[in-house]
């Protein structure tokens, strides 16, 4: 039994794997046409999307396979208040596969525990967002030819930004890669993160400017300043608006830099900028699809697991994070792992009581 939760927990080769199919699927997606018939897919968002969302739905449809699922959790039992893990049970007898998107950290972990079949991440809080990596990272494989031995930057809120966590992970199994991060001191890379990059190596720089390293890079990774995790109001208004790449901006970067974007944008990228052929997002947005499609090829067709193994109770809070999923399901074990030498929630990264 697989799931997809955090980028770290796949190897180098599987990844090579499913980009070699994801690449496969483009080429020919006649042949992929019957991949998923008779499987089908569950697509619980909790959050809004529109990439996310929809291109998993396309990637099943497009594979043969079928979709229920809501982008509205009012219009479930989860407005009664049931539960995280009584909702996967159910779900997971009716599905192949559950692809869920959620505001707390670690629910994907968490839902994996209780679910009969594979789990994937779409999504949680501030944490990971591991098939935008996908995403991201086929992006840059087929515009530079690699993505080993390359200066990254890594530009706007990366305390909150998933998709930069996520893909931090990822690059830690490519050699060579020098990371740019370009945030205010307030919304710089979260300590686990920090950690992480310190235990694997991972060259970093972090920068409050954007223009003076432009320069220097093969790819400027835009990211929005995520109002919605803000709590403190004040703190946003300090921060919008603080990186806004510009065509006069773009003009000191190398001819063949990549502007990514994970989207949506707000106001961190004019719009003509769009019109420079160095900006990819919104091929990144589709070759998404295409990463998911090799994704879901692969998990919805894994046997079906009768029995769940079963899961320790839990006695005691272990998370200070707010936003962990342990601090709204009280029965969820106390899993702790390490990260740079240190103890830390199992679910969500976050530091312990
Ligand atoms: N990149 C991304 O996750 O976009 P959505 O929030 O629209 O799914």
């Amino acid at each position: 039994m697989r799931h997809f939760i955090d980028f770290g927990d796949l190897l180098r080769p599987e990844w090579d794997q499913l980009y070699l199919r994801a690449s496969q699927i483009m080429d020919a997606p006649e042949d992929y046409l019957d991949a998923c018939r008779g499987k089908v897919m569950a697509s619980l968002f909790y959050e809004p999307s529109t990439r996310t969302n929809f291109s998993f739905q396309a990637a099943m449809l497009r594979l043969g396979g079928t979709v229920f699922g809501f982008s509205d959790p009012n219009s479930t039992s989860a407005a009664k208040g049931e539960s995280l893990k009584d909702t996967i049970k159910m779900v997971s007898g009716y599905a192949d596969v559950v692809v869920m998107r959620t505001p707390w950290e670690g629910a994907a972990r968490a839902a994996s525990l209780y679910s009969n079949v594979p789990v994937i991440n779409a999504g949680d809080g501030g944490h990971m967002h591991p098939t935008q990596t996908m995403a991201d990272l086929t992006t840059i494989t087929r515009q530079l030819g690699r993505a080993d031995s390359l200066s990254i930057g890594l530009c706007g809120d990366l305390k909150n930004g998933r998709t930069v966590h996520s893909l931090i992970k990822a690059l830690a199994k490519f050699q060579g890669v020098r990371f740019f991060l370009i945030s205010p001191p307030e919304l710089a890379v979260p300590n686990y993160m920090r950690a992480f990059m310190e235990e694997n190596g991972m060259p970093f720089t972090q920068v409050t400017g954007l223009e003076a390293v432009i320069p220097q890079l093969d790819v400027l990774y835009m990211t929005r300043i995520q109002k919605e995790r803000f709590v403190d109001p004040l703190e946003y208004e300090r921060n919008k608006g603080v990186y806004v790449l510009t065509r006069r901006k773009l003009e000191r970067a190398k001819e063949n830099m990549l502007v990514m974007h994970p989207l949506p944008r707000v106001d961190e990228i004019a719009v003509d900028v769009d019109d420079d052929p160095r900006a990819v997002y919104f091929q990144q947005a589709r070759y998404g699809m295409f990463a998911r499609m090799a994704l879901l090829s692969d998990l919805a067709n894994q046997p079906r697991r009768e029995q769940t193994p079963a899961v320790e109770i839990g006695t005691r809070p272990v998370c200070c994070n707010p936003r962990c999923i342990t601090q709204s399901q009280p029965y969820l074990p106390p899993l702790v792992k390490k990260t740079g030498g240190r103890d830390c929630c199992a679910f969500c990264d976050g530091a312990l009581e």
